[in-house]
């Protein structure tokens, strides 16, 4: 079954084909990183502009890369909670008119599913039950995947999602938009335990996460900082910030491994990228059987959509054309 994907819930514009929801025939994505960086962070309505400039030429190249016409395609998935709400309609309005041009089924995707999809087609063997923590600039979840399309929430965020933290101290630092993989390669060789750093609990709720608290303490070292003139070591920070995320991530997801005796794990989201966790995770969970998305398939893209559209299409969860977005929405809610 050939998949028509479509991602367009922050800023990267992406369409993808996708066969039998584990074979990438396309995958083309559009970053709209350069547009943001001059606000330091998204802008809603630019992302939404510039989806729409590209998603009709972006569709093209996918068919084209894929070697295929709109007759060859089964099915269109596209990503429609959460997200921004604008740039979310963009996809879900081309994707649903491409659906009914073509008189194929449309599929709605949760966008973290789909973080977790990434992980099926890069690998093969695997399929549910897992653990799955997903870490990205608008989540951080932990999660419980009985099966492809059956999800139950362990622990989430009450604040900030990991990546806004790393994004948001990258940008105090000097270091550009977006900040993670800038902040990644700083920490490179510094000292974990050279500043002291909370770690968020959430009492009553130990498997939910806070970040907001360890944000704000990174960016108070890096102003009292400058107000004394005094120097920081910027490695050495990045390396700490990123040691104590790990340690809010790390015993939660073994927690959540205890408890549901679950035996894999399936890290995904463009977190995911990060060097110091995964570091961190190969060596704290062996004895696992340990899953991480490559890097290439840890941010948005289509094709982690239209694998996860494939899923939800055998499990029967199509919608009609009335379908609408969602800019917030639980990953364990089923969005037909
Ligand atoms: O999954 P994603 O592309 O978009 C959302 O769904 O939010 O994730 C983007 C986030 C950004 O916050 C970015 O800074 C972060 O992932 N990120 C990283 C790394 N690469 C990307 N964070 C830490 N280390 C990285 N290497
Ligand atoms: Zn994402």
């Amino acid at each position: 079954m050939n998949i028509l994907a479509f991602e367009s819930s922050c800023d990267e514009t992406s369409v993808a084909v996708v066969r039998d929801g584990r074979t990438v025939l396309s995958n083309v994505v559009a970053s709209q990183t350069e547009l943001h960086s001059l606000y330091g962070g998204v802008v809603p309505e630019i992302a939404s502009r510039r989806h729409m400039e590209l998603i009709r030429t972006l569709t093209e190249q996918a068919l084209e890369q894929a070697g295929m016409s709109k007759s060859d395609i089964d099915a269109v998935a596209c990503t429609t909670a959460p997200g921004l709400i604008g740039a979310l309609l963009v996809g879900l309005s081309f994707a649903k008119a491409f659906a009914y041009g073509l008189g194929v089924p449309f599929i709605p995707v949760h966008h973290i599913r789909g973080h977790v999809a990434a992980n099926y087609l890069a690998f093969p063997e695997l399929k549910p039950p897992f653990v799955a923590l997903v870490a990205s600039g608008g989540h951080s979840s932990i999660l419980h995947v009985t099966d492809y399309t059956a999800y139950k929430t362990l622990g989430i965020t009450r604040d900030d999602a990991a990546g806004e933290c790393f994004d948001k101290i990258a940008r105090v630092l000097g270091l550009g938009y977006p900040g993670g993989a800038l902040l990644d390669k700083l920490a490179e060789g510094g000292n974990p335990n050279a500043y002291k750093l909370p770690r968020g609990k959430i009492d009553g709720s130990p498997m939910d996460m806070s970040f907001s608290g360890l944000k704000t303490s990174v960016l108070n070292i890096i102003n009292s900082a400058k107000q004394r003139g005094e120097e920081i070591n910027t490695k050495d920070l990045s390396a700490s910030f990123s040691q104590a995320v790990c340690d809010v991530l790390i015993p939660r997801l073994k927690s959540a491994l205890e408890i549901t005796n679950e035996k894999t794990v399936v890290l995904a989201g463009g977190v995911a990228a990060n060097s110091w966790l995964r570091q961190e995770l190969k060596q704290s969970v062996n004895g696992k059987n340990l899953y991480l998305a490559p890097l290439t398939l840890c941010g948005d893209n289509a094709a982690m959509i239209g694998a996860q559209g494939f899923y939800e299409f055998q499990a029967g969860n199509t919608a009609e054309l009335s379908h609408n977005a969602l800019a917030t929405c639980k990953a364990d809610k089923c969005l037909c």
